[in-house]
C-alpha cells in the first residue's frame, strides 16, 4: 500500500470513503494496524493508561511518549502517524511547543503532532508548530488532559453553551492550520453540523460517524480491563487469551509437561563426556 499523506485523506474525505485511524503505542501493535491497512496510526496519550498503567493521561512525560512514538513508527510503513503531545509539553509557550512538536517529527518519525483543545492559547499553539512545519491534527470536545476543568470524563456539546464551544473550537482549530480535527465524546448531530461547516476531516471517537473514526487498539481488542466508555466496541478478548496463555505455560512448567525434547537442544556425548570431566 502507498504511503498515506495529508492529500489522500483530503481525497478520502471528498470521495465519502471513511478514514480509518486507530492507537497503537509499541511495535507490534502498530505493526498489526499497519498490516490490517488503517488510514492513521495514533501514537495516543491513552499510552499513559493503557501501556503505563496511569489513571489518567496527564501523567505521561514527552520522553515516555517518545520511546512509545518510536516503536510505533518502526511498526508502521503505510498508515500516517500522528503523536499525542502531553499534558504540559506545549503549555508554557508558542517556543515550547513548537520545540515539543519538533522532538516528535526528528526523534519518533512523527508526521504530524496532535494537540488538545481550542481555546486561545491552543490556537496560538497550533499556528506556530504549523508554520514550524509539523503537521497538527486538533482534537475537541472531550479533551481527557483538561477533564477536570471541564467537570470529568463526561460528554461535551449537551448544553447551549457547550454546543457552541465544540463548534466554536472546531472552527478556531481549522483557521489555525490543522489538516483534521478529532471529535471527542459529542451528540452526533453537532458532529453532523461540524462536517457541514469544515473542510478538514473529522474524526470521530463517541461522536457518530464524522469523515472517519478512532478507537483505542487495547479498548478493540479487549485488553482494556474494567468497564469501558460507551463508545468502545470490543473486537476480541485479547486481555482473556493473555491471561489464559500464561495459565496454561505456569501449569506446564509446574506439571513437568513444559520444555519436552522439541524445545530442547541437543548436544552429542562426546561434548557431554568432555563436560564432565
Ligand atoms: O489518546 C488517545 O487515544 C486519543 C484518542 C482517543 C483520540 O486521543
Ligand atoms: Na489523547
Amino acid at each position: 500500500m502507498p504511503r498515506m499523506t495529508i492529500p489522500m485523506l483530503n481525497e478520502k474525505r471528498a470521495a465519502g470513503e471513511p478514514i480509518v485511524m486507530v492507537t497503537a503505542y509499541d511495535y507490534p501493535g502498530a505493526r498489526a494496524a499497519d498490516r490490517a491497512g488503517v488510514d492513521m496510526v495514533l501514537v495516543g496519550d491513552s499510552g499513559a493508561q493503557v501501556v503505563l498503567g496511569h489513571a489518567s493521561t496527564v501523567a505521561v512525560t514527552t520522553d515516555e511518549m517518545l520511546v512509545l512514538a518510536g516503536a510505533a513508527r518502526r511498526g508502521t510503513e503505510s498508515a500516517l502517524l500522528v503523536c499525542d503531545v502531553p499534558f504540559g509539553s506545549t503549555e508554557a509557550s508558542d517556543a515550547q511547543a513548537v520545540e515539543t512538536a519538533v522532538r516528535f517529527a526528528k526523534e519518533a518519525g512523527a508526521d504530524a503532532v496532535k494537540l488538545e483543545g481550542g481555546n486561545e492559547d491552543r490556537l496560538d499553539r497550533i499556528r506556530a508548530i504549523v508554520s514550524a512545519g509539523v503537521p497538527v491534527v486538533g482534537h475537541v470536545g472531550l479533551t481527557p488532559q483538561t477533564a477536570t476543568a471541564l467537570g470529568g470524563l463526561r460528554a461535551q456539546g449537551r448544553t447551549i453553551e457547550s454546543a457552541v464551544r465544540v463548534v466554536e473550537e472546531a472552527v478556531g482549530v481549522q483557521e489555525a492550520g490543522a489538516f483534521c480535527v478529532v471529535v471527542e465524546a459529542v451528540p452526533a448531530e453537532i458532529t453532523e453540523l461540524l462536517k457541514e461547516v469544515l473542510r478538514i476531516p473529522i474524526i470521530g471517537i463517541g461522536a457518530g460517524s464524522g469523515h472517519g473514526q478512532v478507537l483505542v487498539l487495547h479498548d478493540l481488542l479487549g485488553i482494556t480491563e474494567g468497564r469501558a466508555a460507551k463508545f468502545v466496541k470490543r473486537y476480541a478478548a485479547i486481555g482473556e487469551d493473555m491471561v489464559a496463555a500464561v495459565t496454561a505455560y505456569a501449569d506446564d512448567v509446574r506439571s513437568g509437561a513444559f520444555p519436552t525434547a522439541e524445545h530442547q537442544y541437543a548436544a552429542s556425548p562426546e561434548a557431554v563426556e568432555a563436560a564432565r570431566q
